[in-house]
């Protein structure tokens, strides 16, 4: 029988990027599957301490091996903001449009473009945790530029490219991405284990 691993996550994307590399050899449960209909709270000021807060609620709620991640976007000229407060950095809306308009407008004046898309995945297994990460430098530009994808992806172009996340298509980005990264670590650990 194929081992049971959660994923503290709905997200559709998600989930199929992970069981696209893991399906064939462990079955990749989402918090809808296993019947988590829980606001799991995201009230720490790291990222890793995030992830954690997911991986294990659902580890101490449901006794199931675990994982999940939470990425932020860290800016240098900004002493690494808006980092572990990306999806809420202009207020609790979500709204990606008002966090890169903050974000532009904050960043104005400074010459020091470099920032960092980074993804941090708490796994718990057993009760033992273990972190993976993953990391994407580039600059935010002086506009937005481009329509596909979501979050801060036309505001950020990723080193040793000419266009935004948001011009290169899902395609280019999810082999590059900061979370494609973390994946692929957490992914490298669990085939070499089974
Ligand atoms: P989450 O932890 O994956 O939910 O990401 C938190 C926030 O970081 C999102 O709401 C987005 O604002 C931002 N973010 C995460 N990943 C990306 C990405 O690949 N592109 C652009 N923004 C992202």
């Amino acid at each position: 029988m194929k081992k049971k691993l959660v994923f503290a996550t709905n997200n559709a994307h998600k989930l199929e990027e992970i069981r696209a590399i893991l399906g064939d050899k462990m079955e990749i449960l989402s918090l809808a599957d296993i019947n988590c209909h829980a606001d799991i709270p995201e009230t720490a000021n790291t990222l890793e301490g995030n992830a954690h807060l997911k991986s294990e609620y659902v580890y101490n709620h449901y006794g199931l091996d675990c994982f999940a991640d939470d990425t932020g976007l860290e800016v240098e000229a900004l002493d690494g903001a808006p980092g572990v407060y990306s999806a809420r950095y202009a207020g609790d809306g979500h709204d990606s449009q008002a966090n890169m308009q903050k974000l532009l407008k904050e960043m104005e004046e400074k010459n020091n473009r470099k920032a960092q898309f980074r993804t941090v995945i708490s796994l718990i297994e057993k009760g033992e945790e273990k972190l993976f990460e993953g990391i994407v430098r580039g600059e935010i530009t002086r506009e937005k530029r481009g329509n596909s994808g979501f979050g801060y992806d036309p505001v950020f172009q990723p080193e040793g490219f000419d266009v935004t996340f948001a011009e290169m298509g899902s395609d280019v980005k999810n082999k590059i991405s900061h979370r494609a990264r973390a994946v692929k670590a957490l992914c490298d650990y669990l085939s070499k284990k089974s």
